[in-house]
């Protein structure tokens, strides 16, 4: 049904006016309270196996949705009605700003995957801060928030751009992340290598600390899949011993070649991040590399191409705690959340594993018993 209204409508639009649309509408219908009552009965129906707990935060499973999607926090109810565990908003930049000139967003649809340079086009942290303060919450989620540069921020003065997001929405974050992977904002993935990663991650640490005296907001890193693998090891190790508690494996990818990709070249060609299905093998390679170095020391994070179930499982299986999703969710409609979470709690039934939280890592565990 969706496939067929997606070839009907939303292919021939425009890929980011056919976003703003579907946004329009999931907006809307979360703000009807029949409806969103109705809605989410039929696409989030909770599953008491599926529950975790992750960064000392109780959410209903483990599947949330990646950053990107809802930039400025305005559809956190929107998109929990639809099934995901976890929102995560953003990237925010200290500095409101409207991001690269359109055409940004294109789809692939041959392979499943999307090219995006939107250029973290947001309204600021301050505009964003100031929703999540007056938000009235109506289904209960967890917020992630995710924080990037200012494009006409110097590299050399990010830190103080990161700080400055920090502090005015640390308090409104149940997780905090340092987005150092986006290919679209020139340089900041330069922001990756330790030299760079220890000074930020170190002072945006004490800012969240500053900022909010009640609790320790969770802090973690982003990190996109064309690291080498040494570097892999190094953001590993230093997250180990700065204290961090989390990774998100993995941001879209700038590569191309190798990936058998189908689509028309002229497409495959456009500048920016290539997420969705192309990126599945190369986040689940980062995501295991990670686990392999941290074990259950630090929370994981899989993302990238995570298309159903069992893209899912394989990724908690090799060590994620929790899962996201961006690009399937335009391919696969307004039931992706809902076939996964059903697919999941039945391959955990299927499992000699009696809790989730025991699947975690386990295809690690079994190669090194
Ligand atoms: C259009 C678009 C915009 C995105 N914007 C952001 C962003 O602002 N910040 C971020 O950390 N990741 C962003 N991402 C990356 C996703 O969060 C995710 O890491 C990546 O797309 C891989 O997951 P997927 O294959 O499920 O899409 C964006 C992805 C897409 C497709």
């Amino acid at each position: 049904m969706y496939k067929l209204f997606f070839n009907l409508v939303f292919k021939r639009m425009d890929p980011e006016q056919a976003h703003y649309l579907a946004f329009r509408w999931i907006r809307l219908a979360a703000r009807i309270p029949v409806l969103r009552t109705l809605v989410a009965a039929v696409l989030a129906p909770r599953y008491k196996e599926l529950r975790t707990e992750a960064l000392g935060l109780r959410m209903h499973g483990p599947f949330g949705l990646a950053a990107g999607f809802d930039k400025n926090a305005v559809a956190i109810d929107g998109m929990t009605m639809l099934g995901f565990d976890h929102i995560e908003i953003g990237t925010v930049t200290a500095e409101p700003q409207p991001g690269n000139p359109k055409k940004r967003l294109f789809r692939l649809v041959p392979d499943r995957a999307l090219i995006n340079r939107m250029g973290f086009n947001n309204e600021g942290s301050a505009a964003v801060a100031e929703r999540l303060g007056a938000r009235r919450e109506v289904f209960r989620t967890t917020v992630g928030v995710n924080i990037g540069k200012t494009k006409a921020v110097p590299e050399a003065d990010a830190v103080g751009d990161y700080v400055t997001s920090t502090e005015r929405l640390a308090r409104h974050a149940d997780y905090l992340v340092v987005n150092v992977s986006s290919p679209n904002t020139p340089g900041l993935r330069n922001l990756q290598a330790t030299e760079s990663l220890r000074p930020l991650l170190t002072a945006v640490r004490e800012a969240a600390d500053r900022s909010v005296q009640d609790r320790r907001v969770p802090l973690l890193v982003k990190i996109a899949p064309d690291l080498a693998d040494e570097d892999v090891d190094a953001v590993a190790d230093l997250a180990l011993e700065l204290g961090l508690d989390g990774i998100i494996a993995t941001n879209t990818t700038i590569a191309r070649d190798g990936l058998g990709l189908k689509s028309d070249p002229a497409l495959v060609k456009e500048t920016g991040g290539l997420s969705g299905a192309p990126v599945k093998e190369r986040s689940l390679a980062v995501l295991r590399r990670l686990y392999a170095r941290v074990g259950d020391r630090i929370t994981l994070v899989g993302v990238g191409g995570v298309e159903n179930a069992e893209d899912a499982w394989q990724r908690i299986l090799a060590g994620a705690t929790l899962v996201q999703g961006y690009s399937a969710f335009i391919y696969e409609g307004p039931f992706y959340a809902r076939a996964l979470h059903k697919g999941l709690a039945a391959r955990l039934k299927a499992s000699p594993y009696a809790t989730l939280a025991e699947a975690v890592g386990a295809e690690t565990r079994k190669v090194t018993a």
